[in-house]
C-alpha cells in the first residue's frame, strides 16, 4: 500500500493488508532515513537492532529504553505517512506487566510512535496484554529472538525440530489470543512461517523466515549494503552503498590532497 496521501497508515490499514498485499517493513533510527523511506513501506520498525548496526555492539542486549526512545522520537520527526513499530528492549519489560506498560507508554508518548514490538510469547503473555488493555498496538516477536542470543548460543536458525515448530506454533496463536496486532517471525523454516502466517488472523512479518509471509522486514544496512564487514545469510541487498560511499570519501580526500577541492 504505497502512501502517498498525506495520511498515516493505521493498525488497521496493516491489519486489512492480510491476504490482499504484501506488507513492506524496514527499519530506521533517525531522522534522515526515516524521510528518504517514509511513504514508500508500509511501517518503519525501529529496532533495538540499533544496538547492532549503529552503535557497533555484538548483539541488542546492552541497549537501553533512554536510547529507544530517543531513536523512536527522530523516527517519528521524519516519517508522517508510514506506520511506526518501537521496540521494548531487553529489561525494559519482562519484570512485570506493569514494567511493559511503562515502558510501552514511554515509547509511545516521548518516543512519538504508533505501537511497540516484544520479543517472546507465552512468557510474555500478561505483558502483552497489559499493554493493549492500555490502547497501545503491539507487535509480537517470535521464532530467533535475539535477546535470547545467549540462550540459543547465536543468532541461527529456530524451531528446525518436530517439538521446536509444534511450541512456536502454540506461542503464536497464544500471542495473538492475548491482543497482539501483528506478528514478526524471525529465521524459522520457511514451511513452518507459512503454516503460522496460514492459521493466524494477524499478519505475519518474515525476517529470514520465506517467501509466504504476509509481509517483510529487513535492517535498512542490509537492504543497501551499508555494512563492509557483514550482510545476515537471510538479507536481500538491493545496492551496495557502503562501497559507493567508500569511494567516494576517498575521492573528496583525493581533491583535497591535490588541493583540487572547490569550495562553494
Ligand atoms: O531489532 C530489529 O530491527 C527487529 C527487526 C529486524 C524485526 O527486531
Amino acid at each position: 500500500m504505497y502512501q502517498e496521501s498525506g495520511k498515516r497508515l493505521t493498525i488497521a490499514d496493516l491489519a486489512k493488508l492480510k491476504g490482499n498485499s504484501p506488507l513492506v517493513v524496514a527499519t530506521a533510527y533517525d531522522t534522515n532515513m526515516a524521510r528518504l523511506i517514509d511513504g514508500a513501506v508500509d511501517a518503519i520498525i525501529v529496532g533495538d537492532s540499533l544496538g547492532m548496526v549503529i552503535a557497533g555492539l555484538e548483539n541488542t542486549l546492552a541497549v537501553t529504553l533512554d536510547q529507544m526512545v530517543y531513536h523512536c522520537s527522530l523516527v517519528a520527526r521524519g516519517a508522517r505517512r508510514s506506520f511506526i513499530i518501537g521496540d521494548l528492549p531487553f529489561l525494559s519489560y519482562q519484570l512485570s506487566p506493569e514494567q511493559a506498560l511503562l515502558s510501552a507508554g514511554r515509547l509511545i508518548v516521548e518516543g512519538g510512535v504508533q505501537a511497540v514490538k516484544l520479543e517472546g510469547g507465552i512468557s510474555c503473555l500478561a505483558q502483552i496484554e497489559k499493554i493493549v488493555s492500555a490502547g497501545i498496538p503491539l507487535i509480537g516477536h517470535l521464532g530467533m529472538e535475539p535477546q535470547k542470543v545467549h540462550l540459543y548460543g547465536g543468532f541461527g536458525k529456530q524451531a528446525k525440530d518436530e517439538t521446536g515448530a509444534q511450541k512456536l506454533k502454540i506461542e503464536a496463536h497464544a500471542v495473538e489470543e492475548a491482543g497482539a496486532s501483528a506478528l514478526v517471525l524471525e529465521n524459522i523454516p520457511h514451511d513452518l512461517a507459512k503454516q503460522i502466517t496460514e492459521d493466524l488472523c494477524i499478519p505475519t512479518i518474515g525476517i529470514g523466515a520465506g517467501a509466504h509471509t504476509d509481509g517483510q522486514v529487513q535492517v535498512y544496512h542490509d537492504l543497501f549494503g551499508l555494512d563492509p564487514d557483514f550482510t545476515p545469510r537471510h538479507a536481500v541487498q538491493y545496492r551496495e552503498l557502503g562501497k559507493e560511499i567508500r569511494e567516494a570519501v576517498r575521492e573528496y580526500a583525493d581533491q583535497v590532497r591535490a588541493r583540487k577541492f572547490e569550495s562553494r
